[in-house]
């Protein structure tokens, strides 16, 4: 079997630590070096388990140190690299969205230049159907295709939108190798409590309020991240390079029949529901496409949302300490911050 050294950013995160797991898991014979500089978001004890494995490296990297990611690549000269970091929050980029504009444009811009001098085989830009804006309620026919025109609302996805066309333009005028995945909202194991499927769990099993913004009829399109996981490997190995790809699971939502389900999961009572105070520019519905990846790669998703959903629950159930942890440090403050005058 092939060796590889892939080198996957934003490692200690949610979905890049899914992916670390999928790829140490299926292919025995690669390298995986997880760069990541553990911003609140980013969890060493999520990667426990892969730092036993002697074909896992861990190298805390800020991406946007050109030197440091620079010194990495000569060390390692990774075949494929697999941009996960980023600063991922819209409700966060509302209040800061420097931050948002440093990591997520000019990290992929330091990690292209190093892929470029060291001749690395693919990049791969993880992003998301935020990139697209928004579609209306009373249109369900409509859908995001790759040819959707980006139409950001938040700085989050002005800067991913921002990173995308980055990476295009590093195709189109260096020929760099390069691949764009923009997938649906995800859920699954490690998701961190600020999103809403955990935070959603987390407060229900405190008999704490459950804040639902606005009308709480807002739509997303939900994929278990396994499956997400499982489509960008698809793309790295046998994607066309210069090609974006959409991936989403046609799992469409609204937020309130999500609470509401994980309220009935726990047994707990839906007089926890407690509407807020909107989320400024709040996107109505997100739905994706996925025609591409399926007739192109034969990706489909194979975990139901109904199934998705128990697993995640359980999950969380089995895995208080990783949760507590989190809770119990600084994002009491950012909790008090965000949810305080609402
Ligand atoms: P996350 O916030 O859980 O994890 C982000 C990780 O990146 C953290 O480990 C953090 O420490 C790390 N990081 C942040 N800034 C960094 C920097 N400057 N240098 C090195 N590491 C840094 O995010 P996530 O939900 O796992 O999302 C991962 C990627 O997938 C993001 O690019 C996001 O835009 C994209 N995406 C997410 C979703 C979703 O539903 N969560 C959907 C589609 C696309
Ligand atoms: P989120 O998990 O932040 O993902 P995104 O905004 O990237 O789609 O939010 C998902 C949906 O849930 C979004 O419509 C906002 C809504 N939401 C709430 O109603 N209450 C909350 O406390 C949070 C965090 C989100």
């Amino acid at each position: 079997m092939d060796k590889k050294t892939i080198i996957v950013t934003g490692g200690a995160g949610f979905i890049g630590s899914n992916f670390v797991y999928h790829m140490l898991g299926k292919y025995p014979n690669y390298r995986i070096v997880c760069v990541d500089c553990l911003t609140y978001a980013g969890n060493l004890s999520t990667l426990k388990k892969a730092l036993e494995n002697p074909n896992f490296r861990f190298a805390k990297i800020d991406i946007r140190d050109a030197e440091a990611i620079d010194k990495l690549f000569a060390e390692e000269h990774p075949d494929i690299v697999v941009n996960f970091a980023a600063e991922s929050h819209v409700d966060r980029s509302i209040r800061d969205p420097k931050i948002f504009l440093e990591t997520n444009i000019m990290g992929p811009e330091v990690l292209m230049e190093a892929c470029k001098k060291y001749n690395v085989s693919r990049y791969h830009q993880v992003s998301t159907d935020e990139v697209y804006g928004d579609l209306p309620l009373d249109r369900p026919d409509l859908f995001f295709t790759e040819t959707t025109n980006l139409h950001a609302s938040s700085p989050y996805s002005a800067s991913k939108a921002s990173a995308d066309l980055v990476t295009l333009a590093y195709h189109r005028t260096y020929g760099l190798p390069v691949t764009i995945s923009r997938c649906s909202n995800n859920y699954g194991p490690y998701h961190f409590p600020e999103k809403l499927i955990p935070l959603m769990i987390i407060n229900a099993l405190h008999d704490k309020p459950l804040p639902v913004y606005g009308d709480g009829l807002n739509v997303r399109d939900w994929l278990y991240v396994e499956d997400h996981c499982k489509a960008i490997d698809l793309i790295i190995h046998n994607g066309k390079v210069g090609e974006v790809y959409n991936v989403g699971g046609h799992n469409e939502m609204a937020n309130i029949d999500i609470v509401k389900l994980i309220l009935k999961e726990l047994g707990k009572p839906e007089s926890l529901i407690t509407f807020v105070e909107d989320r400024k520019g709040h996107d109505r519905r997100y739905a994706i496409d996925p025609t591409k990846i399926h007739n192109e790669l034969g990706w489909l998703p194979e975990t139901k949302f109904a199934d998705g959903i128990v697993k995640t629950i359980k999950w969380y159930l089995e895995n208080e300490d990783w949760w507590q942890e989190i809770i119990s440090g600084d994002y009491q403050n950012y909790y008090e911050k965000m949810y305080g005058d609402k």
